[in-house]
């Protein structure tokens, strides 16, 4: 049998290739890695939380009150990475404003998380695979106290960014900038393993994800591109298979795999799309484009985006390069 790779194996291995100083990330994984094992428990569990011991927000039979999954993961984000000491402060969806770490452990850390704790929240009580997104950046000045400059940073400037998905198994993707791996959790050992090393999206392919309740709603070019993904064209692999969870992570992860794209466009209601610049849209633009493959708001490389405030959204394209950059051709 061959030697399982596990990812703290794997983190110690690949140290040498961050340019910052080496223990500093490891430790941010290993507290990232934790997070995501202590939140697929409680994930695993939904049905039981919601369905046997009463739903969140009600008191279960115990009298406690149940707490809603994703306020519950964004906890132990911040408890995982509040006691670690590389952190200094994170945003999350979850959170309106920034926190900062003030403990002695973590005032001097010299990075900064964002995150979306659980994302395709819709998904939980009816079984269908969600997930959780990281992003990791420097703060811009050690010597003066962290503030909203330093997370309002382009995604160009991330040094490492990721996903958990909580799917039929559970997995975890990140990228340092010297392409994308992924580990699986082996459940008997509780241990995340080496199971996709250099992870590569296919330049091309035959998934289109899009909400297309709203295509009505949609700018023309956006109606035009997915009229193509319809028309038949034996040369093309015309017509496409339209593929959609509303879990962005797990509609992301499984295009990532087979090729594919994923568009969340801005809509007569929301000019600016759903997604979130920070949380979802630039640290899965990483991943993409370290699997070679492209992410836009339809004009402009979502990485290059200078934000302008935290909870940004952004219309959102991202997935095989070929697919993107023909979505951009319908767009005006
Ligand atoms: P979240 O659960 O973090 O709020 O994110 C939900 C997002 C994303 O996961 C998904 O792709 C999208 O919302 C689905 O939105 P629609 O239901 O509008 O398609
Ligand atoms: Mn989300
Ligand atoms: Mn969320």
């Amino acid at each position: 049998m061959a030697k399982i790779t596990t990812l703290g194996e794997f983190i110690i291995e690949r140290q040498n290739e961050f340019k910052y100083a080496k223990g500093e990330l490891s430790n941010l994984l290993s507290a990232i890695r934790l997070a995501a094992k202590v939140i697929n428990r409680e994930v695993n569990k939904a049905g039981l939380v919601y369905d046997i011991l009463g739903a969140a927000g009600t008191e279960n039979i115990q009298g406690e009150t149940q707490q809603k999954l994703d306020v519950y993961a964004n906890d132990q984000f911040i408890y995982a990475l509040k006691a670690r000491g590389e952190a200094c402060a994170i945003a999350s969806e979850e959170n309106e404003d920034i926190v900062v770490f003030n403990n002695e452990t973590s005032k001097k850390g010299k990075y900064i998380v964002l995150f979306d704790p659980l994302d395709g929240s819709s998904n939980i009580d009816v079984n269908v695979s969600i997930g959780t997104i990281f992003s990791i950046y420097r703060r811009l000045d050690e010597n003066k106290p962290v503030c909203i400059e330093d997370f309002l940073q382009p995604g160009t400037a991330q040094v490492a960014a990721g996903y958990i998905v909580y799917g039929s198994s559970t997995m975890l993707v990140y990228t340092t900038g010297h392409g994308v791996n992924g580990f699986t959790l082996d459940p008997s050992l509780g241990t995340f393993c080496l199971s996709h090393p250099n992870i590569k999206i296919p330049e091309d392919g035959t998934i289109y994800s899009i909400n297309e309740g709203n295509i009505n709603q949609c700018e023309e070019g956006v109606k035009k591109y997915i009229a193509y993904c319809q028309e038949e064209d034996k040369a093309t692999n015309r017509p496409y298979s339209g593929r959609y969870i509303g879990s962005l992570v797990a509609d992301f992860h499984r295009n990532l795999l087979k090729g594919g794209i994923y568009i969340y466009p801005g809509t007569k209601k929301a000019p600016d799309g759903k997604l979130r610049l920070l949380y979802e849209c630039n640290p899965l633009a990483f991943i993409a484009e370290q699997a070679g493959g492209k992410a836009s708001n339809g004009k402009q490389r979502i990485m290059e985006i200078q934000p302008t405030k935290l909870h940004q959204r952004v219309p959102f394209f991202i997935g095989s390069k070929n697919m993107v950059e023909k979505a951009e051709s319908f767009l005006i």
